[in-house]
């Protein structure tokens, strides 16, 4: 697939890069610094580019959305136009300016917000897994889990087919409001790496019953 990257810090910078292993092309976009978006291009290789958040989203047959939350909206407006009928696939946890808290939830969330700004687009959500538990996983015993969620069947394809890339396991969480737990869950993983002191490298796992 031909996906364009907008925000290619920790978490975009991680998945493209892994995608661009798996084969995908990427065209990594949004940075105060575009040197540094050339470099990684640079670094992953023959199936990188950087570019402008317009051409990555002109290059994506499916964008990802890697942005601070602050952000997000500014940026979807510039490329609205350039993602109609496409799969834009969000990560973007809502963290207020300081971090003590969501700024969006839990009767809404941002990825329902995006959509609401970007109803020509097909929006599904991708979270449940911090980028670097899916550096180590690649080379190790366990996946964690990484939910997705969203209306539309062919984004949830998309975004189920990209997280099997990752091999992180794809879990179907429901429609686009179930956004709305599912922040807050990858909030509460941020502050269990971060705040409880697990580190980066942790992820979740949804545990049920063998037959
Ligand atoms: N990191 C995680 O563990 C994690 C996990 C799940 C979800 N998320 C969510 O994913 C999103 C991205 O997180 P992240 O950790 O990848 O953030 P990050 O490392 O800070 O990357 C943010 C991206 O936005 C760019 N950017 C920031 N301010 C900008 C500005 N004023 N103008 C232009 N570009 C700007 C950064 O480029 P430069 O810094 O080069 O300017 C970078 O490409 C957030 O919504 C976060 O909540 C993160």
């Amino acid at each position: 697939m031909d996906i364009g990257i907008i925000g290619s810090g920790r978490m975009g910078g991680v998945l493209g890069t892994l995608w661009a292993r798996q084969g995908h092309r990427v065209c990594f976009s949004y940075s105060r610094d575009l040197a540094r978006l050339e470099r990684l291009a640079v670094a992953v290789g023959g199936n990188a580019r950087s570019g402008t958040p317009q051409e990555a989203a002109q290059f994506g047959e499916v964008v990802l959305l890697a942005v601070p939350w602050a952000l997000a909206l500014g940026v979807i407006t510039q490329v609205a136009p350039l993602v109609a009928g496409k799969a834009l696939l969000t990560c973007v946890i809502p963290w207020n300016e300081d971090r003590s808290g969501l700024a969006v939830g839990t009767d809404r969330s941002a990825a329902e917000e995006i959509s609401r700004h970007l109803p020509s687009a097909r929006i599904a959500e991708v979270l449940g897994a911090l980028p670097d538990s899916l550096g180590w996983i690649n080379g190790g015993r366990q996946r964690p889990a990484m939910f997705y969620c969203g209306y539309d069947p062919q984004a949830k394809a998309v975004a189920a087919q990209l997280i099997e890339d990752l091999n992180a396991e794809p879990i179907d969480a429901g429609c686009l409001h179930v956004a709305r737990y599912l922040e807050p869950a990858a909030a509460l993983l941020q502050h269990l790496a971060v705040g409880q002191g697990y580190g980066p490298e942790i992820g979740l796992q949804l545990v049920r019953p063998v037959d």
